[in-house]
């Protein structure tokens, strides 16, 4: 199959042009004006933007937490993806504590394999260290793709791992080119003011808020990377909130420069007064939603270069689901949806409302993710040679946010009502139509793993 898309605005982080873009089987193989190829199919992209496919390196699918799984899986969540222009996605294997890594890996591709609408790696998720697993971890960078590791200083007794296990990892993972990622807030901190805050009669959600200060952030984040440069190993921090824990990397990385940052789009565009409502369990997420101050903050750090990465950490649960806390804030499944609409928001609250420019618009929706996750050039960017993942959007294209128009598999939106400027209208999955007059035209299984290679933003 070929297809030549005419006349977009070409966008890379580079550079922006008009030109035209012509597919063949999986790979771009031309870029440039008024192309004289025949295709199988022309895209008339006159007016409109042409991106290569949005890279989310933080989603969560079908993931065993708190009691349940989230309710989007990978057929559901990667076709989600697609239709808001993310056509690759990394999400997490978790490893069970006292299991090997290969065990979940087979559990994992037996989740996504033959269910992937979309493309996907795995991040493996390292919950219980140990000599055999440092073994293991080698054999998923060398023969099995995986390249990033992911640890969580919080969630003690199910993920959480400590800083001694943490270093050793870290040693292991350097010595053998891969990076290691990490939910940082301080796990302890957390458990002490989710107690004192239950036996006070506090159960409302608002008090998951109060129990996650900016504090507990701020310090695992420090400490992480205190861990990264004592054992010269690059680092991811992912989902990273607030003002506090920016501040902890700008510090670190006056003599680290191996330190890797993400923030989520919600950090970015709704606040914690969304926990005085009656319906805040919807936004129940760790770390919680902050405060105003903290988005300037956020924005700041993506304009800086600070922070490299907007994800979505997408990990949603039903109402049904979130009512398993109704009585008990620390029972509310923690997550909200979002792996649809990263890039319309970034594209409408970013680009159009001057916070932003459009080249960086692509850095942290794409290119970057692709260079840290080693998945670049075949990802993220639009170059002769790469994966044909793109994105043809309209700029000026207005619509609203809700429930009843999103293909999430989650019964509420975050953000119902939002009006946005900026639309996916087609998206090519390497060279094939995934999106197209708001239909998905990929199937279950159309979606391949991405045999990951070694960080290229690392020296
Ligand atoms: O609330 C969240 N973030 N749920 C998913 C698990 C995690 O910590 O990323
Ligand atoms: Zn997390
Ligand atoms: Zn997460």
């Amino acid at each position: 199959m070929s297809v030549l898309i005419k006349n977009g605005k070409v966008v890379t982080v580079e550079s922006e042009f008009i030109a035209d873009v012509y597919c063949e089987g999986e790979k771009i193989v031309a870029i440039g004006k008024n192309l004289n190829y025949k295709a199988d199919k022309v895209i008339d992209a006159s007016g409109k933007l042409v991106f290569p496919g949005g890279i989310d390196p933080h989603v969560h699918l079908d993931m065993p937490f708190m009691g349940t799984y989230s309710s989007d899986d990978y057929e559901t969540g990667t076709r989600a993806a697609l239709f808001g222009g993310t056509t690759s996605v990394i999400e997490f294997i978790l490893q069970k504590q006292g299991d090997t890594l290969h065990n979940a890996l087979k559990t994992w591709q037996e989740k996504s394999i033959h269910k992937a609408v979309g493309d996907f790696g795995y991040h493996m998720a390292i919950t219980d260290f140990n000599d055999d697993v440092a073994k293991e971890v080698v054999q998923m960078i060398e023969e099995e793709g995986i390249t990033s590791f992911k640890t969580f200083m919080a969630y003690k007794g199910v993920l959480m791992i400590d800083d001694g296990q943490m270093v050793q990892l870290m040693k292991v993972v350097k010595k053998h080119g891969g990076i290691v990622t990490v939910h940082a807030t301080n796990g302890d901190m957390i458990d002490s003011l989710i107690t004192k805050n239950l036996a006070a009669g506090n159960t409302k959600p608002i008090y998951h808020y109060l129990s996650q200060p900016e504090v507990t952030e701020a310090e695992a984040t420090g400490r992480f990377c205190d861990m990264l440069y004592y054992t010269g190993c690059p680092g991811y921090i992912v989902h990273l909130t607030c003002e506090g824990a920016l501040n902890a990397v700008r510090e670190k990385s006056l003599k680290n420069q191996k330190i890797f940052v993400e923030t989520c789009s919600q950090y970015l565009m709704i606040d914690a007064s969304l926990y005085d409502q009656e319906d805040a369990a919807k936004w129940v997420m760790s770390p919680p939603l902050r405060q105003k101050k903290d988005q300037e903050a956020l924005w700041s750090g993506i304009n800086q270069g600070m922070i490299q990465v907007v994800g979505t950490d997408h990990c949603p649960f039903t109402l049904e689901q979130k009512d398993l806390g109704k009585d008990n804030f620390a029972k509310i499944p923690n997550g909200h949806p979002g792996i649809e609409h990263r890039i319309e928001f970034m594209y409408s609250e970013g680009v159009r409302k001057d916070k932003i420019s459009l080249n960086k618009f692509i850095e942290i929706c794409s290119t970057n993710a692709a260079k840290i996750f080693g998945m670049y050039p075949k990802k993220g960017t639009i170059a002769i040679g790469a994966d044909a993942d793109i994105v043809v959007f309209d700029p000026d294209k207005e619509h609203v946010i809700s429930v009843n128009t999103h293909h999430m598999n989650c019964d509420y939106s975050g953000y119902e009502g939002w009006k946005v400027t900026g639309k996916t209208e087609t998206v090519l999955l390497r060279g094939k139509i995934a999106i197209e007059n708001n239909q998905c035209h990929l199937k279950p299984g159309d979606g391949k793993f991405i045999s990951r290679g070694k960080s290229s933003m690392v020296i």
